[in-house]
């Protein structure tokens, strides 16, 4: 066991048992970088503000950037004699240059320095979030667009219900992925603040330059208030709130593709090389990738409830429960980063089935709703309408006919006022293409929209 940074004031050892369990550096040892970024800022400002010399300052910085190297090379190993990565690169500098080292903790403390690190790991997540958000953007209007003339059913229930443009289906998500984008933009802001300088919980008596540690590392704003610098931890929550809502909305378009690839549906077809087998049955090709990604959501969830579990009942200001912030926090960034590189992979794997998605389209009544509006243009109120395209919709079944089947005999005997113009109103392309309102499923608004999503996205 390495010696404890707070070792002055304890005269036994640490129970071996009780020193793994206080230990985080087992998962803290990735924030090693963004330790020894805040410590170089840290240092800087100390040395400017003639709290330490600038000789003294520019050995730590050099010694720091040794210890980076070191960790890099793999020729440090986080030792498990070490309690976190604060300790670790402290007792590391101090073995490099001696007493000097001892300099840098100066008006800090592992209480906003975690933060401080933490942060900046959470900011770094979330632009490359963002980044990763905008590629499964692209990969789904690439799709809406290679497979524009293609109808397929819209579904309420899982029953059929409209007919909808395979395209206009494919923009529901990137609807939703768009608003998952700005939801991981506007937490930015709140990532986005320095914590350091509020020490241990109180502030510091040395004449700190926050500002100036702030602009250095990036940061649009300094906490303004130490005992809640220490302790919060609602931009971690917030990144896992956006995270769990980004993985709800990509395990619905995991169950689709799921569904849209057995061979009941049969909508879509997936490579090969985006598939796996069964260890038995020679035939099986299994969608493993979206079942992953619907599978892996769950975890996600989990570590939203973990950590606003873990911050409920803690009084101000640091507890070291907020140690446990960290694992799950992780795991949701690398998750979260591994589900949208592989779906926006995956989303290129993929062909469309179009006879099969137009045949779907076609049986199953699906333009009874535009018969109810051909009735009722013709001057008949609505729910009339719908009650009678009911019956015709019985009718049609007990003959085993769609209702473009139907003779024009057979119709005019629901209504008189039914013409041979009817039919304009009973095929699915017909049907899509009169939906014209905004936000509606017709060509010509499906292209705008996808028009509008490659503009937002500059491409
Ligand atoms: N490993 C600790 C954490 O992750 C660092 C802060 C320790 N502070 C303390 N007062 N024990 O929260």
């Amino acid at each position: 066991m390495a010696q404890k940074v707070w070792g002055g004031r304890f005269q036994e050892d640490t129970d071996t048992l009780v020193h793994r369990f206080n230990a985080s550096i087992g998962f803290d040892c990735r924030l090693y970088a963004q330790d020894i970024e805040g410590s170089i800022a840290h240092c800087r400002m100390l040395a400017k503000q003639s709290i330490i010399d600038e000789e003294e300052a520019l050995e730590i910085i050099e010694a720091l950037g040794e210890i980076k190297r070191e960790i890099e090379r793999g020729d440090l190993s986080f030792e498990n004699e070490y309690e976190d990565i604060h300790s670790l690169i402290e007792a590391v500098l101090i073995d490099k240059i001696g007493v000097v080292g001892e300099k840098l903790h100066t008006g800090r403390s592992r209480n906003d320095q975690v933060v401080l690190d933490t942060r900046l790991c959470t900011r770094d997540a979330v632009q490359s979030v963002i980044d990763l958000i905008k590629k499964t953007q692209l990969a789904l209007i690439s799709l809406a667009e290679d497979n524009f003339d293609l109808i397929m059913p819209g579904y309420t229930h899982l029953q059929r219900a409209q007919p909808v443009l395979l395209a206009h289906h494919l923009h529901a998500y990137n609807e939703m992925l768009k608003r998952d984008r700005e939801r991981f933009e506007e937490s930015f802001k709140r990532v986005n603040v320095l914590p350091l300088g509020s020490a241990a919980l109180a502030g510091t008596t040395f004449d700190l330059d926050r500002e100036m540690v702030a602009k250095e590392l990036g940061f649009d704003s300094i906490s303004q208030n130490s005992m809640d610098a220490v302790s919060d931890r609602d931009f971690a929550l917030e990144f896992l709130f956006n995270a769990s809502v980004l993985m709800m909305h990509l395990s619905r378009l995991s169950e689709e593709l799921i569904i849209w690839s057995t061979q009941e549906f049969d909508f879509i077809t997936i490579s090969d090389a985006f598939c796996t087998g069964s260890s038995i049955m020679p035939q099986k090709k299994n969608p493993d990738v979206p079942e992953l990604i619907r599978g892996k959501t769950g975890r996600v969830y989990g570590h939203l409830i973990s950590l606003l579990t873990t911050m409920k009942g803690l009084p101000l200001a640091y507890n070291k429960d907020t140690q446990e912030d960290k694992e799950p926090l992780f795991d949701a960034i690398d998750t979260v980063k591994i589900c949208l590189g592989v779906i926006s992979r995956f989303l290129g794997a993929i062909s469309f089935n179009g006879n099969r998605l137009k045949e779907a389209a076609e049986k199953g009544f699906l333009v009874a709703t535009d018969l109810a509006d051909y009735l009722t243009l013709k001057g008949m109120p609505f729910r009339k309408a719908h009650e009678i395209v009911g019956e015709m919709v019985l009718f049609a079944l007990e003959q085993k006919k769609e209702l473009a089947d139907l003779t024009l005999e057979e119709l005019k005997g629901f209504s008189r006022q039914i013409k041979q113009d009817v039919y304009e109103w009973l095929d699915p392309l017909a049907s899509v293409k009169k939906r014209n309102t905004p936000g509606g499923t017709s060509p010509e608004i499906v292209k705008k929209n996808l028009e509008r999503a490659r503009q937002e996205l500059g491409t």
